[in-house]
């Protein structure tokens, strides 16, 4: 579908998934980001987006933002999203994500913008009680983080309801890779995420990995996940934005592959990539994983038109290339 070009605001675009957006956005929209920094990097934000270091707590600048810009669509990225943080430290989760997020919402209310695209996770599922899941399952997290997700998709059917604002969120699954020119990848300060801390480990940065439990109830003992590459999440979040301007919806969908991995079979096929010895330490389990996440997003497929291009050997390869420029 051909879209006219719009002006997309996007909070939290220096972040990972959010600047591999702008980076696919900027080729066909006007692009600002919006972004305090505070985990997001500004130089992962392509040049030719407008720059705004702003906060999601600051309702003024927010509110200037909107008032010199006519906005057509804004893209919400900029939420905490460590499972085990948010477990000790809820009120960051909840002030950030969720009151934060309405602090936006009431913005774009007062602003005549009804269009929004929601990161949204697979944290909103808990523990699945069916595999692989769609979006039907029922919403049971199990800590602040995702539990924080699940309510700020509730409120945004209540301010379509309200306000006629409509949404579409996007529980991804687990998101890798980086950019194929390697210009931008994932760039945390506390890395908590399975292929960077691997990738660590063949780089000798880490001396081993840790393999946080291998006693789970799966064929190797170990947690499977849906891995998606970046720049396939990042192309899901064009087609939603066709989708929604056009159909004018609030929804919400899953966003993965459909085929699990386990943490044993990653390991492996990072040393097969990178050629290089990864030492492995078995720990405890990490409280509050889910054993098995695999996504079913047929309905993605489906009414949207979306298509997973990447593999996971895609994913480690574009990673590997990211990592080793940038340490
Ligand atoms: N893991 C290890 N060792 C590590 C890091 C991770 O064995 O050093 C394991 C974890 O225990 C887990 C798997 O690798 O089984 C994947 O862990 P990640 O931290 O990479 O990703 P998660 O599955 O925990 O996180 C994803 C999304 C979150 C979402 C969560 C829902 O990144 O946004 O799923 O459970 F909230």
């Amino acid at each position: 579908m051909v879209l006219i070009k719009m002006k997309i605001l996007v909070i939290g675009g220096a972040g990972y998934i959010g600047s591999h957006t702008v980076k696919e956005l900027v080729k066909e929209h006007n692009v600002i980001v919006y972004d305090n920094l505070e985990t997001g990097h500004e130089e992962l934000v392509d040049k030719k987006a407008i720059f705004v270091k702003g906060d999601l707590a600051d309702k003024d600048k927010l509110n200037s933002v909107f008032k010199d810009n006519k906005i057509d669509v804004v893209m919400h990225f900029a939420n905490h999203a460590l499972v085990a943080e948010s477990v000790e430290n809820p009120s960051k989760y909840f002030e950030n994500n969720v009151f934060n997020g309405i602090n936006l919402l009431d913005v774009m209310v007062k602003s005549n913008v009804n269009k929004i695209i929601f990161s949204s996770s697979c944290a909103v599922y808990g523990i699945p009680k069916e595999i692989p899941i769609i979006e039907g399952h029922t919403l049971n997290p199990i800590n602040p983080y995702g539990e924080s997700k699940m309510m700020f998709e509730r409120i945004l059917r209540y301010y379509d309801v309200a306000h006629g604002i409509k949404s579409i969120s996007l529980r991804y699954f687990n998101v890798a890779g980086a950019s194929l020119d390697c210009t931008i990848g994932e760039k945390h300060d506390i890395e908590t995420h399975l292929i960077p801390i691997i990738l660590d480990a063949a780089l000798g940065k880490k001396e081993y990995m840790e393999i946080l439990g291998d006693n789970y109830g799966t064929y190797d003992g170990t947690c499977i996940r849906d891995f998606v590459h970046v720049v396939d999440v990042a192309n899901a979040h064009l087609a939603a934005l066709g989708y929604l301007v056009k159909n004018m919806q609030t929804k919400s969908y899953n966003i993965g592959t459909g085929q699990g991995y386990s943490v044993k079979e990653i390991i492996e096929l990072c040393k097969q990539i990178t050629g290089r010895e990864i030492k492995t330490l078995i720990k405890e389990k990490r409280k509050g994983d889910p054993p098995v996440l695999v996504a079913n997003s047929d309905r993605f497929n489906e009414e949207i038109g979306w298509n997973a291009k990447f593999s996971i050997t895609d994913m480690i390869q574009h990673a590997w290339n990211w990592h080793q420029k940038n340490n």
